[in-house]
């Protein structure tokens, strides 16, 4: 195992206080827009710079890639980070929102933390050493019956320039199953099928960064993380992470 999960869960619980303390003082939170529908706060910018130096000091022979500081130049191993996933919760007020953590490693991702302090939940993973949630084994649902089921999606994809909104394809859905959810943070929703809180969750338009830590947490708790055709692999432009027994019956609504 290339790093210590017990420090992985150090560094990302010292990076949620951080982001806690912004998070009790959100009057005195800066934020602002990087586009349209994007925002960013000083805790997206004060979570990230902490983490790359703590992870930096930690394991130094690792790169760095954050959404908001950009790419570090080595791309052979590389920390993959999302500071605050679910920045429009934050600014809120709501609960919803998680600090993710990826280490990759030769183009494989070989462990993933997602930690969602206002909830204190963290769920965690190395390749080939299942997943867990507070310290407590996880795994996907047992739900095999898609009209039972419930599924979460995101609209990471409203945007007006894209033809495929995901309107349509969660209308088809949403008919065929029993719950529907949009929580906020993708990360987190990937960590919600892993947790088997719900069966599936698929989603456009994403980066690596809001991904790339829960797909590694869903794939270790037992589930599978492909694009919309089905293909294996994680696709943040297509991604589709279920249970594993709602899958083929999801995959001819995609
Ligand atoms: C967002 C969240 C949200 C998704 C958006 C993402 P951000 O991440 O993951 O669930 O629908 O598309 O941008 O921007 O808050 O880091
Ligand atoms: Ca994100
Ligand atoms: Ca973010």
């Amino acid at each position: 195992m290339p790093i210590s999960l017990t420090v992985l869960e150090k560094i990302i619980r010292e990076a949620g206080s951080l982001a806690m303390r912004h998070f009790k003082d959100l009057e005195n939170v800066g934020v602002s827009k990087k586009s349209p529908r994007d925002l960013v706060t000083d805790a997206d910018v004060a979570v990230e710079i902490y983490l790359k130096e703590a992870l930096g000091k930690a394991y130094p022979e690792y790169g760095f890639w954050g959404e908001e500081g950009g790419q570090s130049d080595d791309l052979s191993s590389r920390w993959i980070v999302d500071p605050i996933d679910g920045t429009h919760s934050f600014s809120r007020g709501q609960y919803f929102w998680s600090i993710s953590v990826a280490l990759e490693i030769d183009q494989k991702l070989v462990a993933g933390a997602v930690y969602a302090p206002a909830l204190d939940d963290l769920y965690i993973a190395a390749k080939g050493s299942g997943a867990s949630k507070n310290n407590k084994v996880i795994s996907v649902s047992s739900e095999s019956s898609l009209a039972d089921s419930m599924i979460a999606t995101g609209f990471a994809c409203l945007r007006s320039y894209l033809e495929d909104n995901n309107l349509n394809r969660f209308a088809r859905i949403a008919q065929k199953t029993t719950g529907q959810r949009r929580f906020g943070s993708a990360a987190m929703d990937l960590c919600l099928v892993a947790d088997g809180q719900v069966d599936a969750f698929w989603e456009q338009e994403l980066n690596l960064y809001d991904v790339a830590a829960g797909a590694l947490i869903v794939k270790e708790a037992g589930g599978t993380i492909t694009d919309f055709k089905g293909n294996e692999g994680v696709f943040p432009k297509q991604i589709l992470a279920t249970n594993g027994k709602v899958f083929n019956e999801l995959l001819t609504l995609m």
